[in-house]
């Protein structure tokens, strides 16, 4: 696979890498004792009011790209813990000359417990999480009720999480961990966005490469129930 002999600095194509001002890296985010910051300040100052969604697990960038092109007036923040990846996905986003995209270098998990402020996305797209596959790897997997609380902390009322994977065991899985939390989410069917292409789920570079391979897909949408909901039980 191309990506995996991309060296630190250099494209599979010899061009140099450049995550210009996309790409946050690790050394850009003060220490995590500082506490939350603010995700609008990486933007334009026109543009930081603007409704603001995070892509977690970016891969390539490819679904940043095509969805911040449709919706110019729509923050979006991708996370990528992959060193190779976030260059990869940063460099694509910065030659596309999107003011509307930054590519944190982070694990998911870790930045959204430190770093992010309460409800200050209104859409959390996850698509195509590593499965761990191996029953001894499941306490892996990124989605798990407690991660679900953490993103329930950073969503806005009304705001939703939408998922989708190619692994039918990863999704019964999801959703036994979401019935776990049902106080904090309801459960609706997934809706195609708009920059999908025709017949696509979400169209990311994972979704079309098991596309061609003819895997069966799943998808939910989990929506943050109001806080006077939730104490209504
Ligand atoms: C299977 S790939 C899917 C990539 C992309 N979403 C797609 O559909 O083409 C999963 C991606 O999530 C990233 N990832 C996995 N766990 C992560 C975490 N905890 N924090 C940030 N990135 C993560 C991996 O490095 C990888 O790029």
């Amino acid at each position: 696979m191309l990506i995996a002999v991309m060296g630190d600095s250099l494209s599979t194509h010899g061009r140099r890498l450049d995550v210009g001002r996309v790409g946050i890296g690790r050394d850009e985010l003060p220490p995590f004792e500082t506490g939350p910051i603010d995700l609008q300040g990486w933007f334009d100052p026109d543009r930081r009011a603007l409704p603001l969604e995070l892509e977690i697990g970016s891969g390539k960038g490819t679904f940043l790209i095509q969805q911040s092109r449709l919706c110019p007036q729509v923050n979006y923040i991708g996370i990528e813990y992959a060193r190779a990846f976030w260059r990869h996905a940063a460099d694509r986003c910065r030659r596309h000359g999107l003011p509307n995209v930054r590519l944190v270098h982070a694990e998911a998990d870790f930045f959204i417990r430190n770093y992010v402020p309460a409800a200050a996305f209104r859409c959390v797209h996850i698509y195509f999480p590593d499965p761990w596959p191996k029953k001894r790897h499941h306490k892996r997997r990124l989605i798990q009720a407690p991660f679900l609380r953490s993103l329930h902390r950073v969503l806005q009322p009304g705001g939703t999480i939408r998922l989708a994977t190619d692994h039918e065991g990863y999704f019964t899985w999801m959703t036994e961990h979401a019935a776990q939390v049902v106080e904090l989410f309801d459960r609706l069917p997934f809706d195609t966005p708009a920059s999908a292409g025709e017949g696509e789920l979400v169209g990311t570079n994972f979704e079309r490469k098991y596309r061609r391979e003819g895997r069966p897909f799943f998808a939910m949408v989990l929506t943050r129930r109001p806080a006077a909901a939730i104490s209504a039980g």
